[in-house]
């Protein structure tokens, strides 16, 4: 007989790498809940709900609020393949490693990829967009909202109106930001857009929200062609090309997401479970305040880590709220430190890509793990595993300083 090895036992970790992070006690419990069939009005129903919470949670008006199911690129890619046919150009601002995915994805896609480039740690300044969107005349620019390989934040709200100005769609993998920093959809006029549980919305990965506007359904209209064996009398077949992805194929999606319910995939019934939980989560908080959360807590990191006498990676000012890059000091081997926090305090921080790798720590404040407890533990066990790898901190200076901005915040 083959080995059957133990019982699952996964140690307890303390999840504060750039995501995923600890899934919230709340969605393990829904995802817990017996299975349905996928065509049960009950389980319709919850589809349903799904839409009508995920629209607050982007705060769109948006209709087509759904899921992918798959982890995050599985969202980006279905939105991706869905809009770009072979010889479209499609523009990406690259300032890190997910701007590369996307371009990646797009030239799979047969798109002609014009990119610009801003050096990883910096941002975009929406002149240089408009230039390359004169100069290129795109039909979709394709832009990353916080890129957790660096640690920064495109700010995008003048970059949907030039989209518009310029006649392109913007699509915005906003994976690691949706629910811990502002991303008001239609305020930004952001026509689609792309995320996963994983980061700020306290879930595990493996289904991926998106949303997409009229102007993205009118695209896709005459490449509606519905699978063959499943395909109902009198509905005429688009007369664009045929999408190359089955599984990502967004009109076939919503014609198993809208009162058609026409069958695709068997919809990740555990997964929507989750994600609907996560959703009511951020929602009963507030967005507001969850947003403020992300930034206290992030900030009393940076105090923190400050001073501890260390350098905090990047244009500040356009730092991601919930994702911090610290600078690894000369001397210091940073996979030992990360090796050292998991092994001693069983807490996960990150390392970063590219150009980065071996350059800057990243630690994650996020959704359920975005709290004072998980901060003031994360700066205490760093302080001690950086003291073991040569490099040492004012003792206590690390948590004093977080613990002074969240002091100050309470008596505000
Ligand atoms: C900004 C961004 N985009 C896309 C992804 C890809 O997400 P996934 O690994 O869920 O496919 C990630 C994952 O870290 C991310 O941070």
């Amino acid at each position: 007989m083959s080995e059957l090895f133990g019982d699952l036992n996964p140690p307890p970790r303390l999840l504060m790498g750039p995501g995923p992070i600890n899934v919230d006690p709340r969605v393990l419990r829904a995802m817990s809940m017996p299975m349905l069939g996928q065509f049960d009005p009950v389980f319709t129903g919850y589809m349903n709900e799904i839409m009508a919470l995920s629209r607050q949670v982007w705060r769109t008006g948006n209709r087509w609020s759904l899921l992918v199911d798959g982890t995050a690129r599985a969202a980006i890619e279905a939105i991706l393949v869905s809009l770009i046919e072979p010889g479209d150009r499609v523009l990406v601002p690259v300032s890190g490693r997910f701007g590369q995915l996307l371009c990646e994805i797009a030239e799979r896609a047969g798109a002609e990829v014009r990119v610009i480039e801003t050096e990883w740690g910096t941002v975009f300044e929406p002149d240089r967009v408009e230039d390359a969107l004169r100069r290129e005349r795109p039909k979709l620019v394709a832009a990353v909202h916080g890129d957790t390989s660096t640690t920064m934040a495109q700010p995008l709200d003048e970059i949907g109106p030039l989209c518009r100005r310029y006649d392109a769609l913007l699509f915005v993998d906003a994976t690691a930001t949706l629910g811990g920093m502002k991303l008001p959809i239609d305020e930004w006029q952001i026509d689609a857009a792309a995320a996963g549980l994983q980061k700020c919305l306290s879930g595990p990965s493996g289904s991926a929200p998106i949303t997409f506007n009229e102007r993205v359904v009118e695209t896709l209209r005459p490449r509606h062609h519905i699978e063959r064996g499943i395909r109902p009398e009198g509905i005429a077949e688009g007369e664009g090309a045929q999408i190359r992805s089955n599984y990502f194929d967004l009109p076939m999606l919503m014609d198993y997401w809208s009162e058609m319910r026409l069958n695709h995939h068997t919809e990740a019934t555990t997964m929507l479970y989750g994600a609907r939980e996560c959703f009511r989560i951020a929602l009963q908080e507030g967005l507001e305040a969850r947003f403020a959360r992300h930034a206290l807590v992030g900030r009393a990191l940076v105090e923190g880590l400050r001073a501890m006498g260390l350098g905090i990676f990047g244009d500040i000012a356009n730092k991601m709220a919930n994702v911090t890059g610290i600078a690894i000091p000369d001397g210091v081997d940073g996979d030992r430190v990360i090796r050292g926090m998991l092994e001693d305090f069983s807490i996960e921080i990150g390392t970063s890509f590219g150009p980065l790798r071996g350059k800057i720590w990243r630690i994650g404040t996020m959704a359920y793990n975005c709290r004072k407890d998980a901060v003031l533990t994360t700066l205490a066990a760093f302080e001690a595993t950086l003291r073991q790898c040569g490099y040492s901190a004012p003792p206590g200076a690390g948590v004093d300083a977080a613990l002074a901005v969240f002091r100050a915040s309470e008596a505000a």
